[in-house]
């Protein structure tokens, strides 16, 4: 707990802690006792050797978290909560081109600096997310004079921020879903702007470029849409697999897979044979998995019990883990933020959402930041996992 405040002064963030008003009862709501003091019997005991980052070491995995950084150099009992479960951390949006790149002669690194020196004070590891992505594209790379010279500011950018974390990061999504068959390209590609710039080749480019920079961190390719026994899934592991397959082939430097790991409470398809094949494929190529940004989306849940609705969650975790946890390829398993209160599920427009009165309940704390269902399954998938 000492140690926590010591970071978050020692990061010019004195204020939060001397400031009256909600930093003041933040202060004093953490030196009230542990997280455990204001649960329910059950879930006594989610700190030290109970928390996810225990379990998860104890079988050959590191679980961690993407962090909104704004929120964490603001909420002290937001970082207590990272700092105590997770082993490894990613910034949700910080590292992405329309952050990083306000213009084009113009990096801004302090939050996500920030993040890589909370991480370090904790001991734990950081992923870098991500160089390449078909949504974050900034306005001023589309202008005509700037778009021509598109694979310049491209390679420019990668070597720059590689450069920037070189031997600090565990690893890079270097490029993050490239794949997209209903866009009807050649190989399933994306019809991307970094695809229409600079053709297939754009992929092959990011991943050389960045060991060319950081020759530390292992390079991933980053994608979603793999999980579920069905069709439309099956036809973009193939193109996925053609695709590193052809990588391999041409000696493009990668290590890993993300498998995003978005997946869905009461769907009708499964999580079986065709994710247990599609890792074992990616295992046989001398690759990693990572399980890079996992959340149950619940919208399709038509009970409003709040209860039955966590069970449902908490079971969704528990399919998916069963599955994906058996292939010993995996190392890592991050969830797409770690208390409800953040998830990116409830952002954005609630037109869009199946339940737009109903916040999501998809990560493994709420939003007061207690232990659900959720946790207790992630925990037990770690422990039920037999590859150590
Ligand atoms: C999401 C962030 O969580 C949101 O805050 C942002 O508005 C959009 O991007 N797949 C990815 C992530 O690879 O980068 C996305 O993150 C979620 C889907």
């Amino acid at each position: 707990m000492l140690a926590r405040r010591k970071f978050i002064s020692q990061a010019a963030k004195a204020a939060i802690i001397t400031a009256a008003g909600p930093a003041a009862t933040l202060l004093a709501h953490a030196a009230s006792g542990s997280a455990d003091a204001k649960l329910p019997d059950s879930y006594r005991g989610v700190s030290g050797s109970r928390s996810l980052k225990a379990h998860a070491h104890r079988h050959g995995l590191v679980y961690g978290s993407a962090v909104i950084v704004r929120v964490l150099e603001n909420d002290l009992e937001y970082a207590e909560l990272i700092a105590e479960q997770c082993g490894i951390v990613v910034p949700s949006n910080e590292l992405k081109w329309v952050a990083l790149r306000p213009a084009p002669d113009k990096y801004d690194f302090t939050r996500p600096d920030f993040l890589l020196r909370f991480a370090k004070s904790h001991k734990m590891l950081m992923r870098g997310h991500t160089l390449c992505w078909h949504a974050s594209v900034p306005a001023w790379i589309k202008t005509p004079e700037n778009a021509a010279r598109t694979r310049q500011f491209f390679v420019d950018h990668i070597t720059t921020v590689c450069r920037h974390y070189a031997g600090k990061l565990q690893s890079w999504d270097v490029v993050n879903e490239a794949i997209q068959p209903s866009d009807g390209e050649p190989g399933g590609l994306r019809k991307s702007f970094w695809y229409q710039q600079m053709g297939p080749d754009y992929i092959d480019l990011a991943f050389r470029t960045a060991r060319a920079a950081d020759p530390h961190a292992k390079l991933t390719y980053n994608d979603y849409g793999v999980e579920y026994d069905n069709d439309e899934e099956a036809e973009r592991r193939r193109r996925i697999l053609d695709m590193l397959r052809g990588m391999k082939q041409r000696g493009v430097p990668i290590d890993a897979v993300g498998i995003q790991s978005h997946i869905k409470a009461a769907q009708p398809y499964t999580f079986g044979k065709g994710l247990a094949d599609y890792m074992d494929a990616i295992q046989q190529m001398g690759l990693e998995i990572y399980l890079t940004e996992l959340d149950v989306n619940e919208d399709d849940i038509a009970s409003n019990d709040l209860a039955e609705r966590d069970a449902i969650i908490a079971r969704t975790y528990s399919d998916y883990l069963h599955v994906a946890l058996a292939n010993p390829a995996v190392k890592l398993v991050l969830t797409w933020d770690i208390s409800d209160r953040f998830t990116w599920l409830n952002n954005g427009p609630t037109h869009r959402r199946k339940q737009p009165n109903r916040p999501q309940r998809s990560l493994p704390f709420d939003r007061d930041y207690r232990p659900k269902p959720a946790f207790l399954a992630i925990r037990e998938s770690f422990d039920h996992r037999s590859v150590t």
